[in-house]
């Protein structure tokens, strides 16, 4: 990652939302608020900050975040490919659809009409686009991943998605993180240290902790316990 004050970050925050039809979609309650607090405190601290968002109110505070909007899995891997390779460190914050409608001629041209039998949603999965870009990232850019898990395997389950993602870090929550106001999590490195939130903070409180553990792990100073 370059030095200077001016470093790129690019962060995606938010859900997809996956067509249906016209008017329905495939989701998940991810309020974006977790990336939008990033992405005002990364800019606070210098940084040139691109911020990819979903289909959510949350909005950055601070004027120099340039936003670029998406809806689906699609819309957001386009972006990404365009945005990328000048970024010195992605955040993947996107609560990114894990699956989605396949594409269905019934059902694409308008809207659906409701009848009295049953139907059956037919889905396919959605490409890792986390995987996909860091697969193909450039030397010295900084990959980072969010896992949501369940507590009971919350360790693990991080763990195995820094490695399959190939990413520099994984923050690791609850489930419970989602809509909530505040953050306890875990943050595992790709050179097996770790590090913890000191208790429960609040999302604003741990976007700042969070870009200067990000900024110093970046450029090689962190300072971290080993697991
Ligand atoms: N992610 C992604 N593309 C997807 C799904 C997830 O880029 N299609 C990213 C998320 O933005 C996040 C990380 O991968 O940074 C982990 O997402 P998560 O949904 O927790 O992981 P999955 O790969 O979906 O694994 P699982 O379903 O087993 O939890």
């Amino acid at each position: 990652m370059s030095q200077n004050s001016q470093r790129r970050l690019l962060i995606t925050a938010g859900p997809t939302h996956e067509p249906i039809d016209a008017v329905r979609f495939v989701g998940n309650r991810s309020s974006g608020r977790m990336g939008v607090a990033l992405a005002d405190a990364a800019a606070g601290l210098g940084w040139r900050v691109t911020l990819l968002l979903g289909p959510v109110a949350a909005r950055p505070l601070h004027a120099g975040v340039v936003v670029r909007h998406f809806r689906t899995c699609e819309d957001l891997r386009t972006l990404l490919g365009e945005e990328v390779s000048r970024a010195d460190a992605l955040v993947m914050a996107a609560a990114v659809a894990d699956y989605r409608p396949r594409p269905n001629a019934a059902m694409s041209g308008g809207k659906f009409r409701r009848t009295n039998a049953p139907m059956t949603l037919e889905l396919e999965a959605t490409p890792d686009l986390l995987a996909e870009v860091s697969a193909n990232r450039k030397p010295g850019q900084f990959f980072v991943g969010f896992a949501l898990e369940p507590k009971a395997e919350l360790l693990e389950s991080a763990r195995a998605k820094l490695v399959r993602k190939k990413v520099d870090m994984v923050v690791a929550n609850g489930l419970e993180t989602m809509d909530s106001e505040t953050v306890e999590a875990t943050i595992l490195f790709a050179d097996g240290g770790r590090m913890d939130t000191a208790g429960v903070m609040s999302k604003p409180e741990f976007a700042v902790w969070l870009m200067g553990v990000i900024g110093a792990a970046g450029s090689g100073t962190g300072l971290r316990t080993e697991d």
